[in-house]
């Protein structure tokens, strides 16, 4: 059999959120389909990195009172830390701020302008004159053209739907400052995908077999009919301020963060080359050129400057009819939200600059919870770091999703109740009971030795077992039906220990040959499942691995039981039951600690500047009082920026019927928000007056339910050894949802 050499990658997570459920199918999935392709014997290299740069990290970090940099290392080591729990086993996890995907991006732009495909024009865009920065569509906010609904994003509209151009919104605000925003000129940077050259390409490319059908029917959608050139030009560049990199020949201006997001699977993938001793260029050049050719073509360029093998690539490309050599693989498995960028953007940039085009995209759909979007105030927009507080076993969530994954671009749900079920059902009582069942007995009866298994019962199994069938699941990623068979081989073992009942054999006399044959054939049935079932479980297959006593399970090796007299460790429990309570535990806290918000999913519009950003912006929620506590002599700035303090104008106030201290106050803060706090100022304000007034509050506290209602939030008094409660006001000028800082 030949090895294929194959480079995985999954899309690179945004540097300014956590892991959340979400993102976790895809992870999941590549993650199995790689572990598979090992266990195959293939070399199968996974990278991936975080995606940092754009507008929404800039001004995170600004809040946040730290720098780019110290955000993207922060959270860099949170997404690294989250993976790693769920098994997710990168060869290379980078950034996208490095060197080496910095100069990859710096190569394909030059070798795409000195093709003439870059374009500079000069474009009217909205500018926020108080930060002084041009504005993204997704930091326009304003009324919907078409419907009149209010705070609309620049791009579309939630309510209706509807997309226009930022300039159409009615009433626009800086959703960063809150100004109105002015409309200047600036010149921008173009890649020419309206050029003919790359439309023929991308005609072409997008019906290769390189996408799944669904996809590739989108994309003739979005390509138009022969001849129609429906794709517009790509504006790649944003004007300073802006975190990533400059265009070589273009001070002030930077590449726009989905230029550099893909190439950052270069950047990583050459990370890993430089750790190694890989060769980059056998996995990024076309694949047509003996690498003797290529080595003296790119010894021959002299040029020091082009360490990704750029200019070997431009040559190859110009000679693609030359044998093909080696043939390795480039697959990115993304979700379909991202089809645009990876289908059209991506192998465009790559072929035009001289590189190998992926061999295959592989999108999946989204994830529902029960059936609906993960949502906030359901507490279903759960971060992979709170399932790992509450449920622990990150098994667990693998084995469901890949219950439900087949390889198409679906939604896949995860239904709460049916993952206690499956959890329950079939991996711990099909699966894990095989082993919890008999290994006690040849522990306790037999000093933990082996003996001859039941040939007729291991060769029932065999033949249940469809030869490659399950191989063939995984290969395709239909997952959920490679599960079913290897569920449907549990069965099958299952009957066989239920048949020979080796808790009534253990009591009788002069039946130890056989509780011995049949405990050690239900552990030789147990480890092929294990085996089956590793590249979803590859944890648990380790600890069988050890408790067996066996060398690392691969896929091809010959088949042969556990031999007599084979001595296994003494068994520990690989996995108990997930008791419901756990999860209904995880929804609650999340249902506490987010509150509520408008929905949020991952289905954004696929251009928008960074999916989920605005999505994962804070949202407002206040206490009304706060206990007392020693002042620490010294906070850090990183401290103070955790909390969200907003100039708030009171709507309202109001008596609170039975209550002695507080008032309750309907506060505006900006952008349509309004909260509702009981505040305990009662004894100096007559609420009257407080009407109409801006005032100050904190708007990240968790919300607090009281008995007069829902307090969302805590206004900030001044009071001293004297009496008196004096809350605070900003200066004129100041408006509702201004952040303090
Ligand atoms: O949509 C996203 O979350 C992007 N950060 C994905 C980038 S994938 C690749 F292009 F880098
Ligand atoms: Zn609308």
């Amino acid at each position: 059999m030949t090895t294929r050499k194959i480079l995985v990658t999954s899309a690179l997570p945004y540097a300014n959120g956590s892991i959340h459920l979400g993102h976790l199918v895809e992870y999941i999935q590549t993650d199995i389909w790689v572990r598979f392709q090992k266990m195959q014997g293939n070399e199968a290299h996974y990278v991936c990195a975080d995606d940092t740069h754009g507008t929404p990290i800039m001004l995170r970090a600004e809040k946040e009172g730290i720098t780019s940099e110290q955000l993207i290392a922060r959270v860099w080591q949170e997404h690294y830390d989250d993976f790693s729990e769920f098994h997710v086993d990168f060869d290379h996890y980078g950034s996208t701020n490095s060197n080496e995907t910095r100069v990859s991006a710096e190569t394909i732009y030059r070798t795409l302008r000195d093709k003439n495909l870059i374009e500079v024009r000069s474009i009217e865009q909205y500018y926020d004159p108080v930060k002084n920065m041009f504005l993204p569509d997704r930091f326009i906010k304003g009324e919907c053209p078409k419907c009149g609904a209010k705070d609309q994003y620049g791009d579309n509209c939630e309510v209706c739907g509807a997309a226009y151009a930022p300039t159409e919104l009615i009433a626009p605000y800086s959703a960063v400052s809150g100004a109105k925003p002015e409309l200047r000129n600036s010149d921008h940077y173009f890649f020419k995908l309206s050029a003919d050259s790359c439309q023929q390409f991308l005609r072409n490319w997008t019906r290769s077999g390189t996408l799944q059908t669904e996809a590739a029917n989108k994309m003739q959608e979005w390509l138009g009919a022969e001849g129609e050139n429906k794709l517009s030009d790509w504006d790649i560049s944003r004007d300073a301020p802006y975190f990533g990199f400059e265009i070589p020949d273009a001070p002030g201006k930077y590449f726009y963060v989905w230029l550099d997001a893909p190439v950052g699977y270069m950047g990583s993938f050459k990370q890993l080359c430089n750790k190694t001793g890989l060769n980059f260029d056998e996995y990024w050049l076309p694949q047509s050129q003996p690498e003797s050719v290529m080595d003296a073509r790119r010894q021959g360029s002299g040029d020091a400057d082009i360490p990704l093998g750029r200019q070997g690539a431009a040559d190859a490309a110009d000679n693609a009819d030359a044998p093909s050599v080696t043939a390795t693989e480039l697959y990115h498995f993304i979700g379909k939200d991202i089809l645009y960028f990876h289908a059209l953007f991506w192998p465009a940039m790559l072929e035009h600059a001289g590189y190998r085009t992926p061999t295959k995209l592989f999108a999946h759909g989204f994830l529902t919870v029960n059936g609906e979007k993960m949502s906030k105030s359901r507490g279903t927009f759960i971060t992979a770091r709170s399932y790992i507080d509450h449920i622990k076993n990150t098994e667990y969530l693998r084995y469901y999703y890949a219950s439900k994954l087949n390889g198409t671009m679906e939604d896949l749900d995860l239904s709460l109740d049916d993952f206690v079920t499956k959890v329950n059902s079939d991996l711990i009582g099909k699966y894990i009971n095989i082993a919890s069942r008999c290994a006690g007995f040849i522990a306790k009866r037999f000093e933990g030795k082996l003996g001859n298994t039941d040939t007729a019962a291991c060769a029932e199994f065999q033949e249940a077992f469809t030869g490659g069938e399950i191989a063939r699941c995984y290969e395709n990623r239909d997952f959920s039906r490679a599960l079913r068979e290897i569920m449907r081989l549990a069965d099958v073992a299952n009957q066989y220990i239920a048949e020979k009942k080796p808790w009534e054999l253990a009591k009788q006399e002069g039946k130890d040959a056989e509780l011995l044959e049949v405990c050690s054939t239900a552990l030789t049935l147990f480890r092929d499942l294990t085996r089956y079932l590793k590249p979803v479980l590859p944890k648990l297959a380790a600890q069988v691995e050890t408790f067996l006593n066996i060398p690392p399970m691969t896929w091809n090796e010959k088949w042969v039981a556990l031999s007599s007299g084979h001595v296994i460790n003494t068994y520990q429990h690989l996995a108990t039951r997930l008791d419901p309570k756990l999860v209904e535990a995880m929804v609650a806290a999340n249902q506490e600690s987010l509150p509520a918000s408008p929905a949020s999913g991952q289905g954004v519009a696929a251009q928008s500047e960074q999916r989920h950003a605005v999505h994962q912006q804070h949202t407002a929620s206040i206490e009304v009082a706060q206990a007392e506590k020693d002042f620490e002599p010294f906070i850090s700035i990183e401290d103070f920026a955790k909390v969200d303090l907003r100039v708030a104008k009171i709507v309202n106030a109001e008596q609170v019927e039975g209550a002695a201290k507080l008032l309750k106050l309907t506060l505006d803060i900006g952008e349509g928000n309004s909260r509702t706090v009981f505040a305990g100022i009662k004894s100096a304000y007559d609420p009257e007056n407080l009407k109409g007034r801006l005032t100050v509050m904190v708007a990240n506290l968790a919300p607090r339910k009281m008995k007069f209602g829902l307090s969302e939030g805590m206004v900030l008094a001044a009071s001293g050894e004297a009496s008196g409660l004096f809350i605070l006001s900003p200066d004129d000028g100041a408006t509702p949802g201004m952040r303090i800082k």
